[in-house]
């Protein structure tokens, strides 16, 4: 299996759309003189931090691939996925979670401020990407969003990811933990984007397939980073898994076999992708770079 490498052109798609959503964030985010300014300004520093920006470029890439246009309607939405999504992560920093220190080459936000505003902050964040979304007018919208990150989705992952820690899981336990705390978000990113374009069902049951591929093979990629990664490109400290003696796909398949179910994973989601009969091919960039990224 050799994985075609990511162009300088794809990269520089991946990029100029990162740049555009870093725009939109900084949009539809309250000002930080905005009373009460606490709060304010820690949901500007953690979603402002930086990040790849996956998940929105997902929404994006979805909407505009399947031929929607109409930026009034995607643009709260894609902000939705981003904000969700560092709400996550702020959660998932805190002591009594993963406990970091370090998230987008900055201290964590309960570092930088306290817990009280990291777990305020991340509820905010929650709330507004739920009333942007809620902007599309589409409940089915709403809905993906929901189920994606509710009990049967991110937070039932993140349960069953903190039971895990120290003990021994098999492999269907720890596909179960990453296709649901990482996995159902990025699924669903793909999905609101097709479905605020109208896609087909058809069409729509596909991209899931190449939803899970990818969001599974992320999350794997995370746990091969955290134990060969660069902690300045990451902008996290590596060895926080082994720390915390937690399930990780390393750990119960070994490293070796990890970036081979990566490989596969990608190589189905590029199959996938080709199903579509489209001209355009960023539904594969994005899958290589998921494959391929060092951060
Ligand atoms: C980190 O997500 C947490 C996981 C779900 C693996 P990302 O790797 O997308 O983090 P950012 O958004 O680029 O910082
Ligand atoms: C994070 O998984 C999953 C969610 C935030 C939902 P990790 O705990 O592995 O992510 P990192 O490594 O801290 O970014
Ligand atoms: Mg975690
Ligand atoms: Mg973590
Ligand atoms: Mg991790």
């Amino acid at each position: 299996m050799i994985l075609t490498k990511i162009t300088d052109t794809e990269l520089l798609y991946l990029e100029q759309k990162r740049q555009e959503i870093d725009r939109l964030l900084d949009r539809y985010l309250p000002g930080e003189d905005v009373y009460p300014q606490t709060l304010h300004k820690a949901m500007r520093y953690s979603v402002l931090a930086g990040g790849k920006r996956i998940r929105p470029i997902l929404t994006l890439t979805a909407y505009e691939v399947f031929g929607g246009s109409n930026p009034d309607l995607i643009n709260p939405a894609v902000c939705s996925l981003e904000f969700v999504h560092t709400y996550s992560l702020i959660h998932d920093d805190l002591p009594c979670m993963d406990d970091d220190d370090l998230r987008r080459g900055l201290p964590t936000l309960h570092k930088k401020f306290d817990e009280t505003t990291a777990v305020l902050a991340g509820d905010a964040l929650h709330d507004l990407a739920f009333r942007l979304l809620a902007e599309s007018n589409s409940a089915r919208a709403v809905l993906e969003l929901a189920k994606a990150i509710g009990t049967f989705g991110m937070l039932g992952g993140q349960m069953a990811d903190v039971e895990a820690e120290g003990t021994d899981v098999t492999l269907e336990q720890i596909k179960f933990i990453h296709s649901h705390k990482t996995g159902a978000l990025i699924c669903a990113a793909v999905r609101i984007g097709a479905i605020l374009a109208e896609v087909d069902e058809a069409t729509l049951e596909k991209l899931s397939l190449y939803g899970e591929k990818i969001g599974l093979a992320f999350q794997i990629v995370d746990d091969i980073l955290d134990v060969e990664g660069d902690k300045e490109k990451l902008g996290k400290n590596i060895g926080s898994d082994r720390k915390n003696q937690k399930a990780t796909y390393p750990k119960v398949i070994g490293l070796n076999q990890s970036h081979q179910d990566v490989d596969r994973l990608i190589d189905e989601a590029v199959a996938i992708s080709r199903e579509f009969g489209l001209k355009d091919n960023r539904f594969i960039t994005i899958a290589h770079f998921i494959g391929q990224r060092d951060k």
